[in-house]
């Protein structure tokens, strides 16, 4: 079966053998290394089987003045000699393999995927090494050609799962390498998954094509839990500049985050809608920055403090951050870290709840921590997320100290009194629970009755008409609707003073004050 394989070290070996016997028989002889014994059979080639006509295999022996380093040599080429074959079929299965996966278009029966297994067969019938390597060269121009030749799965598929599928529109050069912006809920794998605190995790997801977002805008996520599709809005916590992936971090509270906790691994694929919020990193001047968190809603300044590092490695940013014990404290290390390496940056931690060390404030945030921590602050932009009591206080505070209004923006997670950038939400005085208003849709020709516990986005899904929502928190501005007559109270300022004019609402944010007619 080896006849022919012709190997360097061999040949010289059995050159220097002039008595060797000639004989009939198999490699599979070889045996052990008795002085009277046959010790090696070989197969003869090329010239060397010419001249002795008949004789296939010659037979050595060490009273044949073979050394014994000699017949190690022999016996470890004819013993290499499978392995080698079987290696190099393996690296040619393996661009069989790799032919294939490129090449969906060309399946697993087709003509291309033949004469690559064909390739593959080779070493066995070339087993010279010449004629190995001329296989092996032929093998790889054949992949080449079919690279070429073929469309391969890269052409075929969007470069990552979230990729929208191209219009088709002839763009602009520039234009046709940006990534569009995925409209609907696209699918991500996620990549990692960290504790934070015990019960604060963070969920790394790569992120995909379009999902460009700035500094402190949140994502969208739908998850299954109970049996239904629920969907909620999570702050960004990984700065813009990370490419390859996003993070939410996101603390255990009621169901969704409750499931997030429970059940989402790295491998797992979460359902994520393109980031939005107007909540952000203010960019082109170059005021100092006032980050003041309180618990998990460190989030979307986590990826503030993150930009500014990286992107305005000059500018000053004091953190301000509230938790009730030690242990509640999220990214504890990367911001002690940060304090360290980077002089632009100071963070000052209050422990509210229970005892506090030396290198923290204990107490809530106060105007004399504000003031000795950040003594430029009347000059700073300050941007606050917390929970609404904190909110209160701190704008409050602020305000005292001499703070314009306009510097100061913020945001909070919790429905119903979340507002974004540009001033205190406004009050929420629902009208009492027992005062039932007639709320009337133009478009659908429905009506229904509200009561005073009932948002207009509640209302409306309660008698069937559709009106698009994603947070429920009047921030993402998905269910802005148009109040055509009637009074009414919308608890958020994300919208603009224009659409205010016009009688547009945020339904999910919106109590009914009189008998309306909205456009749904
Ligand atoms: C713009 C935006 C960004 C957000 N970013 C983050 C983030 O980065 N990390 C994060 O963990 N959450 C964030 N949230 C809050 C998040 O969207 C959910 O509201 C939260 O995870 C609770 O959802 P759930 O389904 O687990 O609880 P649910 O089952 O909806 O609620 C359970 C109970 O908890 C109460 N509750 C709901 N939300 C809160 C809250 N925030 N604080 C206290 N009690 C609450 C409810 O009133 C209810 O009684 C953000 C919200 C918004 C609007
Ligand atoms: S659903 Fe997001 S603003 Fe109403």
């Amino acid at each position: 079966m080896f006849k022919g394989l012709r190997v360097p070290r061999f040949s010289s070996a059995v050159s220097r053998i002039g008595r060797a016997r000639l004989q009939n028989a198999s490699p599979a002889d070889i045996i052990g290394s008795d002085k009277s014994k046959v010790v090696a059979v070989l197969p003869l080639h090329g010239r060397q089987k010419r001249d002795r006509r008949q004789a296939r295999y010659k037979t050595v022996r060490l009273s044949d003045g073979l050394k014994l380093h000699e017949m190690f040599v022999m016996y470890s080429v004819y013993a290499a000699a499978p392995s080698i074959l079987a290696f190099v079929t393996t690296i040619h299965l393996g661009l069989v393999v790799l032919r294939a996966h490129r090449s969906p278009a060309a399946g697993a029966y087709s003509f291309v995927t033949f004469v690559s297994v064909l390739f593959a067969g080779s070493p066995w019938l070339l087993s010279s090494l010449l004629g190995l390597v001329i296989g092996f060269v032929v093998h790889l121009g054949w992949f080449a050609a079919c690279e070429r030749l073929l469309p391969t799965l890269a052409a075929k598929t969007p470069k990552r799962a979230a990729a929208p599928a191209s219009d088709g529109a002839p763009r602009p050069a520039g234009m046709a390498q940006m990534a569009r912006r995925p409209r609907d809920f696209v699918k991500t794998p996620v990549l990692a998954v960290f504790d934070e605190t015990p019960d604060v995790r963070t969920f790394r997801m790569a992120r995909p094509e379009g999902f460009e977002f700035k500094a402190g805008q949140f994502l969208t996520i739908r998850v299954r839990a109970d049996g239904k599709e629920h969907v909620r809005c999570y702050s960004i916590s990984s700065p813009p500049g990370a490419q390859g992936h996003l993070e939410i971090t996101v603390k255990r509270i009621g169901l969704v985050s409750g499931a997030l906790h429970a059940t989402v691994r790295p491998g797992a694929m979460v359902s994520v809608k393109a980031p939005a919020g107007a909540f952000f990193y203010p960019a082109g001047e170059d005021r100092p920055l006032v980050l003041i968190a309180g618990g998990v809603c460190i989030t979307p300044l986590m990826s503030m403090l993150r930009h500014a590092i990286d992107a305005e490695p000059t500018r000053p940013v004091t953190l301000f951050y509230s938790v009730r014990t030690v242990e509640d404290i999220a990214f504890a290390d990367e911001i002690q870290m940060l304090a360290r390496r980077h002089a632009q940056f100071q963070a000052f931690i209050a422990i509210s709840d229970g005892p506090a060390g030396p290198e923290f404030f204990p107490g809530r945030i106060n105007e004399a921590l504000l003031t000795t921590g950040a003594p430029d602050i009347v000059h700073a932009v300050c941007l606050i997320c917390g929970p609404p009591p904190m909110l209160d206080a701190t704008t409050g505070l602020l305000t005292k100290i001499g703070v314009p209004q306009p510097q100061i923006s913020f945001e909070i997670f919790q429905a119903a009194v979340a507002a974004s950038a540009g001033g205190p939400p406004v009050a929420k005085a629902s009208p009492p629970r027992d005062v039932v208003r007639g709320l009337r849709f133009e478009r659908s020709g429905s009506a229904t009755t509200v009561d005073g516990d009932q948002t207009m986005l509640e209302a409306a899904e309660a008698c069937g008409v559709a009106i698009p929502s994603l947070c429920r928190a009047g921030v993402c501005g998905t269910c802005r609707t148009q109040v055509l007559s009637g009074d009414v109270q919308c608890a958020s300022r994300m919208l603009d003073e224009q659409d205010r004019q016009d009688g547009f609402v945020l339904a999910c944010v919106t109590r009914i004050e009189s008998d309306c007619t909205i456009d749904a």
